[in-house]
């Protein structure tokens, strides 16, 4: 069975109480859960992992060769300055989707730049918990081809 990997990056632990007007009130967990739910009806196994340190993120991509048909990543703050996350990407070689709650492009200039782009499969940005539910949808219907 294809398996899913879903890395959410720093602060979104928070989710639910952080800048709600922002991110919205959706926990980290009711995200999860609605991601289990479509991964489950499709038919796909997933696995999550949240991290706040861009070395466990970079290693946890690392290792996921073996174990991965895709990875559906919320890079957060690291989207923007992380080329360890990026080249960790591009090492592996994993298709991996790219999703942001908030869009990035509509707000301050330091976010309008993802190193994580431009060797992501596709980015989905600013539709709140639909981005991780249509990057979901997206991973499987790559996965499945
Ligand atoms: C975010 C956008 C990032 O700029 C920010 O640092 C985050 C969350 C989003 O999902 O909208 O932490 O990735």
């Amino acid at each position: 069975m294809s398996k899913v990997l879903v890395i959410h990056g720093p602060n979104l632990n928070l989710l639910g109480t952080r800048e709600e007007d922002i991110y919205g009130t959706a926990t980290l967990d009711d995200i999860n859960g609605q991601l289990k739910t479509l991964a489950d009806n499709a038919g796909v196994e997933i696995e999550f992992f949240q991290s706040n340190h861009e070395g466990e993120i970079v290693d946890k991509i690392g290792a996921a060769k073996e174990n991965f048909s895709a990875i559906l990543i919320n890079p957060a703050a690291y989207t923007h300055t992380s080329v360890a996350i990026r080249d960790a990407i591009a090492a592996v070689q994993i298709p991996t989707i790219e999703v942001h709650l908030s869009n990035v492009y509509a707000r301050e200039e330091f976010r309008h730049t993802s190193l994580i782009a431009p060797v992501a499969h596709g980015q989905i940005s600013g539709f709140g918990v639909d981005s991780y539910l249509l990057g979901l949808q997206a991973t499987i219907n790559l996965i499945k081809g």
